[in-house]
């Protein structure tokens, strides 16, 4: 992910926009029980919840514009220990690469642009949160409540799969 330039050219045709969510999830190319690549679509001003990354790894690429990063540490007692610890907050910009896994905590990500959009690439592997789903917390309070992750907003570049 790292050696490679982005250029529009070969990924717009997934950069489906819906501009009534926080972000867009479009699946790229999934090999089950391996990896899946989303091209992930950031609303401006608009923010992931804050979530983990069910024991799965996860690279995530500036493919236009910038992103940041809060990262925020597990809370051993979910719900009772007041609002999440935030442990670091940085922004990358285009086609810089950041790893994320739970051993690291938890994380969510923003657009901070006003008006443009953003673009990421991520790659899941294993696809855990595909199969079984994610948890997001409250960052006021730390509660927590699973989700389901294996809805995309397209697959393979069409809309409505
Ligand atoms: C992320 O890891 O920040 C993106 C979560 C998602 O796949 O929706």
């Amino acid at each position: 992910m790292k050696s490679y330039t982005s250029d529009p050219a070969h990924w717009s045709r997934f950069a489906h926009i819906d501009p009534s969510k926080q972000y867009t999830r479009n699946l790229v190319y999934s090999v089950p029980g391996v990896f899946n690549l989303l091209l992930l679509v950031w609303n401006p001003g608009k923010e992931s919840p804050v979530h983990d990354h069910a024991d799965a790894h996860c690279l995530m690429k500036i493919m236009k514009g910038s992103l940041v990063e809060s990262r925020f540490a597990i809370p051993s007692r979910p719900g009772e220990q007041g609002p999440l610890l935030q442990t670091a907050r940085k922004e990358f910009g285009s086609d810089q690469v950041t790893y994320m896994a739970d051993v690291l905590g938890l994380h969510a990500i923003s657009n901070p642009h006003p008006t443009e959009h953003a673009m990421s690439l991520h790659l899941y592997t294993p696809p855990n949160a595909a199969l079984r789903g994610c948890n997001v917390y409250d960052m006021r309070n730390g509660e927590v409540r699973h989700v389901r992750q294996d809805m995309y907003d397209s697959v393979g570049g069409r809309v409505g799969m």
